[in-house]
């Protein structure tokens, strides 16, 4: 199929994390329309192996360059460390993006020592480790990634609480805490209010939705492939059992 301008906009997860992404869409590209696959039957990716992780990630973007879209939008940190360049091989003309963790915006922040929590799968990938390295070299600080098992599914069954942040801090800075705190996993922002309660005042807490939608209205402005709508855009959410509509509805109100 061939890209066109009134072609909507694809982005996969594993499940409800993607929405803080499609919120972030939505805010800088309303009128677009947009597929959204939270992958439910595969969560949670984060503890699968890397190529599992390639296999599910390339069968998802069969799928939906198979319902019409025009771009793919990878709104997971653990399906873009381990599979964006091989969705981007497989598919070369289609413009995919993923999310980056926001490891640049927090050293440009001024934060020098940072945790960067995230799912086990991503803190195993060398694209992930590079890329704290590299932007640990160049701002002279450092990005520990944390791997947060389960975190991804308590934040969807809504069973997370302080108390898991608080012993992750001890456990991992003794009696000090990081000087910023980046969310490298999609689902974590819909926890931003219980982590900054296990914080001290004034750490702040960065994620990569606005980076990614920046980066999409971007690509997609370049290959001459924004919508000509003027009206708000819809959404579907193929595959969704009422899980995802009704986490939508309570967690993104403000883009009903
Ligand atoms: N939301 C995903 C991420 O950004 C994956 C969570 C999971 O399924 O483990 O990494």
């Amino acid at each position: 199929m061939i890209p066109d301008k009134q072609s909507p906009i694809a982005v996969f997860d594993s499940g409800a994390g993607g929405l803080s992404v499609l919120a972030a869409l939505k805010r800088f590209m309303p009128c677009e329309d947009y597929i959204f696959l939270g992958d439910r039957k595969n969560a949670p990716y984060g503890d699968k192996s890397h190529d599992e992780i390639r296999r599910i990630s390339l069968e998802n973007a069969g799928m939906l360059f198979g319902m019409g879209a025009k771009a793919l939008v990878i709104a997971c940190n653990t399906a873009t460390a381990a599979a964006v360049d091989t969705v981007r091989e497989a598919f070369p003309q289609y413009a995919v993006i993923g999310i980056e963790p926001a490891v640049k915006p927090a050293f440009e922040a001024g934060c020098r020592r940072i945790a960067v929590l995230a799912t086990p799968r991503t803190v195993s990938e060398d694209r992930f480790s590079r890329l704290l390295r590299s932007y640990g070299n160049q701002y002279g600080g450092q990005a520990f990634g944390i791997g947060c098992r389960g975190l991804a599914t308590m934040i969807e069954e809504n069973t997370v609480s302080a108390d898991y942040f608080t012993k992750l801090w001890k456990e991992h800075f003794g009696d000090g805490f990081p000087d910023g705190i980046v969310l490298g996993c999609t689902h974590y922002p819909f926890a931003s209010d219980v982590i900054k309660d296990s914080l001290p005042e004034g750490i702040p807490v960065f994620d990569g939705a606005d980076g990614t939608a920046r980066q999409t209205c971007r690509r997609l402005g370049e290959a001459g492939l924004l919508t000509e709508n003027a009206a708000k855009g819809r959404i579907l959410m193929p595959c969704d059992d009422g899980f995802l509509a009704a986490f939508w509805k309570t967690h993104c109100p403000a883009y009903q």
